[in-house]
This record gives C-alpha cells, sequence and structure tokens, in this order.
C-alpha cells in the first residue's frame, strides 16, 4: 500500500505529465502567420509509416515510347505539387514533388537528342538538389545487394520491402489545398500573390524567381510545376 505521500507524489507526477503534455501539445498546435520565416518548417501532416515493396518498374523504363509522358506524370497532379498556406495564400512547394519534377527533367535530358544550355542548368541544379535530399533524408535501411551484370542485362533488380511515409496522404492533402484554394478564389475574388515575394523585393533581398514563377502559374490557374523551367 502506499502511503498518503506516496499517494501525494503519485498525483503530482500525473498532473505534472498532464500539464506538460497539454503545453507540447499548444507548441505543436501553435499559428503561424506564414509571413517572411513564420512558416512550420514542414506541412501540418502526419505521414504515418507504410511497408511499400520497391520492384522493377516497366512504366517508369527509360526507353519507351511514353517514357515522357509516363515520367511528366508522376508530378500530374492537379495542384503540381504547389500549395498555399496562410491568410495570404502564400505560394510553397513542396519537397516530394520538387524531387519527382527533378527526376523528370533527368529522364527528359537523358533521352533529349541533342543537349541544350536551359537542359543542363536544371540538370545540374537537380543532380546536386536530389544529393543533399539523399543526405538530408540519410536512408538506413538495408538492401539485398544485386549482381551489376544482371541490372545492365535487364534492368531490373529483385524487389524488396521497406519502410515507406504513405505518400498518398501527402497527395490527399495537397489536392484539398488546391480544391480550398479556388474556392477561396472564387468567394474572394480575387487573389495577389503577395506569398513574400513582394514583402522580398520591397525589403532589396534576393529575387526568387521560383516563387515568382508559381505566383504567375498559380494566379492563371496554370498549377502544373511541368509548366515551369527552374
Ligand atoms: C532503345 O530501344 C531501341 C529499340 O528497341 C534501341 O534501338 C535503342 O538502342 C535503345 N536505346 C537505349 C538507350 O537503350
Ligand atoms: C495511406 O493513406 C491513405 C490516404 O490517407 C489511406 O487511405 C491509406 O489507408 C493509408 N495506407 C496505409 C497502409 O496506412
Ligand atoms: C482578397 O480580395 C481582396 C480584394 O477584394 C484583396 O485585397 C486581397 O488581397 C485578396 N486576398 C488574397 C489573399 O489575395
Ligand atoms: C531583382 O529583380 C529586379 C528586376 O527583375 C532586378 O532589377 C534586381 O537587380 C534583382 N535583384 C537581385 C538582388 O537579384
Amino acid at each position: 500500500m502506499l502511503s498518503q505521500r506516496g499517494w501525494a507524489i503519485v498525483l503530482f507526477l500525473n498532473l505534472a505529465f498532464i500539464v506538460s503534455r497539454t503545453s507540447l501539445c499548444s507548441i505543436g498546435k501553435r499559428t503561424y502567420s506564414y509571413i517572411g520565416e513564420d512558416y512550420p518548417m514542414r506541412l501540418p501532416i502526419k505521414l504515418e509509416p507504410v511497408q511499400a515493396q520497391f520492384d522493377c518498374s516497366l512504366r517508369y523504363s527509360l526507353n519507351s515510347s511514353v517514357a515522357a509522358e509516363v515520367w511528366t506524370k508522376s508530378t500530374d497532379t492537379q495542384s503540381g505539387g504547389i500549395i498555399r498556406l496562410g491568410q495570404d495564400r502564400r505560394v510553397f512547394a513542396i519537397a516530394m514533388y520538387h524531387q519527382l519534377h527533378c527526376l523528370e527533367g533527368l529522364s527528359k535530358a537523358l533521352t533529349a537528342t541533342k543537349r541544350m544550355p536551359a537542359t543542363d542548368g536544371h540538370v545540374g541544379h537537380c543532380l546536386n538538389y536530389l544529393r543533399q535530399v539523399f543526405e538530408c533524408s540519410a536512408d538506413a535501411t538495408e538492401e539485398p545487394v544485386v549482381k551489376t551484370s544482371m541490372l545492365k542485362s535487364q534492368g531490373c533488380a529483385p524487389s524488396f520491402i521497406r519502410q515507406c511515409s504513405n505518400w498518398s496522404t501527402l497527395y490527399d492533402f495537397i489536392t484539398a489545398n488546391y480544391l480550398a484554394f479556388h474556392e477561396f478564389k472564387v468567394t474572394n475574388g480575387t487573389w495577389s500573390c503577395s506569398g513574400d515575394e513582394n514583402k522580398e523585393k520591397a525589403a532589396g533581398t534576393s529575387n526568387r524567381t521560383i516563387q515568382a514563377d508559381l505566383c504567375a502559374l498559380s494566379a492563371s490557374g496554370q498549377d502544373n510545376l511541368n509548366a515551369h523551367g527552374h
């Protein structure tokens, strides 16, 4: 049996726990203005872990008549991987879609009949960006070893299972955001893509052409990221 003092301690610890969780929750739920640097690093969604099988893909092969179309479609959401957040509906690109967009660019460059400076620029950006993404995510998954000769002859590695984040949740989230944004545009009558671009310009800080491009696309209703060429 616990003494009265013992119970008091248990009660105190319980209360302390509840208070700490509550304040932690409110930290998690803090609201952001999405002006300047006042925005969270990640979207406010939880992507549950899911198991996915990695295997060969005929669909995403490089050398097929539909390759270009298939790679383009990988980023082909209504929103083009763009999201609008906060009161101003500030435009952000979402990393996964930016990464897919890069792969599309790389596949295009590999299938192009001749090299172009603009393509080289995009490829250079994408290679460096993807390098940083891979290092940043430091994925420690153990993968089965494959004979290089087999990869070369069949373009194919044995399938294996790995843990992923549920990307469907992300697709759902940005689709909902896209629909809500278009509803907002209709009810508000107008949308000025203030984002932070104007504020940055006013402050004389660096131009962010990507942001400006996305604003222009958003305003014209062509949200597909594939339409912009950074
Ligand atoms: C692509 O396929 C065609 C016809 O099947 C073949 O001639 C060509 O060498 C292939 N190219 C590559 C890069 O594999
Ligand atoms: C992944 O997310 C989607 C959409 O949110 C959901 O329908 C699906 O059940 C989830 N999959 C798993 C394996 O949890
Ligand atoms: C909503 O419309 C008003 C004009 O009616 C405009 O000043 C405002 O910038 C619009 N809101 C956004 C987020 O663009
Ligand atoms: C930003 O863009 C304007 C006009 O496009 C240009 O005159 C200015 O030099 C640019 N500023 C920077 C910091 O690149």
